[in-house]
């Protein structure tokens, strides 16, 4: 279970988790430690290798959430299929999509 600030009620990563972030060039910190649920789900789930698509993909999540689609995988991959992933880490994405709809 990620750990959450107190202050933010965001999830924080170990000092390695916002590290790889970071420099994959996924997240922008937001605190000490701290990045959007989403942005910790990717890390969680390994759902990015190089990074290049990630911004765009994990802001397609978050609207895809925010719209209340996010209602099976079928409809996750379906709203997910403009984001091209040159790397291949499609399997992950939808998991790491589930993980933070299922947290509400
Ligand atoms: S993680 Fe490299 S293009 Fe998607």
């Amino acid at each position: 279970m990620t750990a959450m600030s107190s202050t933010t009620g965001m999830p924080t990563l170990s000092s390695g988790e916002v590290e790889r972030v970071l420099s994959a060039g996924v997240a922008t910190r937001v605190g000490d430690g701290e990045v959007h649920p989403m942005q910790a789900a990717f890390a969680r789930h390994d759902a990015f290798q190089c990074g290049y698509c990630t911004p765009g993909q994990i802001m397609s999540a978050v609207c895809l959430i925010a719209e209340g689609r996010a209602n099976s995988e079928e409809d996750i991959r379906e709203f997910m299929s403009g984001n091209i992933c040159r790397c291949g880490a499609y399997p992950n994405i939808p998991a790491a999509i589930r993980e933070v709809t299922a947290e509400g």
